[in-house]
């Protein structure tokens, strides 16, 4: 199996989830978001791209920012994850965000097309990510900016690391590829920013961002939630006989309540903010 069909699979069984728990999905991860514009340098009346949009964030969230003089373009590879996107900026009425169904290093644009692009918690799935960086490049304007935010180590977010650690007590992890395509994958730092150098990005750099990952759940409700939304948890509790998933559900509770702050659930998390400039043509190009 190639590795485009390997991501189109896990991701299109995750994408009714992902539809399902937007609202939490979108508050959980905005001052990634927050930081994405920073450092993308994102403004209103701008064009701008957002690659690996899942279920439509952060583009519907800059669709507001760069407001009716400006245009957002989105692109993930499920069409499930496209169409619950194209959904919710029907219900919100936007007219200035078109999302599509493509790959990061395929995009559907001409180049030189956009002001900004971004990429929130997508381009660990790249299977090429030079290809995929130089393919950004392309579709922006010289002297603009591209900024993608990836997952720091997996240790440094428990929002992630307390569940997995209770799933791999109850089903042993299968061991993990050199560069495998998975959450942490570009955790080590300069890992992303040396992909930026070879793609030929201006000025690469990177910045760590702690931030809080909030939610409103009693810990009860955000196990479910976590549940649902983590393939592997998904994927591995099929595997288990039902008194042993009533195990993982009492592992799991007691693991989650040290981040239960009485009105919600509040971990600390790290991502990764690696940020460049598209250059300008060398004279004569
Ligand atoms: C962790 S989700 C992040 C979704 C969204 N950006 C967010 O922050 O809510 C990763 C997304 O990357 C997408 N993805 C996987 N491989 C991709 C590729 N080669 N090109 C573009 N997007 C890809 C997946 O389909 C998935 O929707």
């Amino acid at each position: 199996m190639q590795p485009d069909q390997e991501i189109v699979d896990r991701w299109s069984r995750s994408a009714p989830f992902w539809e399902k728990h937007r609202d939490i999905i979108r508050q959980m991860f905005a001052p990634i978001t927050d930081a994405l514009v920073e450092d993308a340098q994102i403004g209103s009346g701008q064009t701008v791209l957002d690659v690996g949009t899942g279920s439509g964030e952060p583009a519907l969230t800059l669709a507001d920012l760069v407001g009716a003089k400006g245009k957002v373009n989105a692109i993930d590879p499920i069409p499930g994850m496209v169409e619950g996107a194209r959904r919710e900026a029907d219900r919100l009425g936007l007219e200035n965000v078109q999302f599509d169904v493509a790959f990061a290093d395929h995009l559907p644009f001409t180049a030189g097309t956009f002001d900004a692009a971004v990429s929130r918690l997508g381009a660990m799935f790249f299977p090429a990510p030079v290809d995929a960086v130089r393919e950004i490049l392309r579709v922006l304007k010289p002297g603009r900016k591209l900024a993608l935010a990836v997952w720091s180590f997996a240790e440094r977010n428990p929002f992630h690391s307390v569940l997995s650690e209770v799933m791999d007590r109850h089903v042993q992890p299968p061991p993990l590829a050199p560069d495998a395509l998975e959450a942490f994958r570009f955790a080590p730092p300069g890992k992303l920013l040396e992909v930026f150098s070879q793609a030929g990005v201006t000025a690469p750099s990177e910045r760590l961002l702690e931030f809080k990952i909030q939610t409103d759940h009693p810990v009860e409700a955000y196990w479910l939630f976590r549940r649902e939304m983590s393939e592997k948890i998904r994927e591995k509790l099929k595997e288990l006989p039902a008194q042993q998933q009533a195990a993982v559900d009492r592992d799991a509770l007691k693991a989650l309540a040290p981040y239960y702050t009485g009105s919600g659930m509040s971990f600390p998390g790290e991502v990764l903010i690696v940020s460049g400039i598209k250059p300008h043509p060398a004279k004569g190009e």
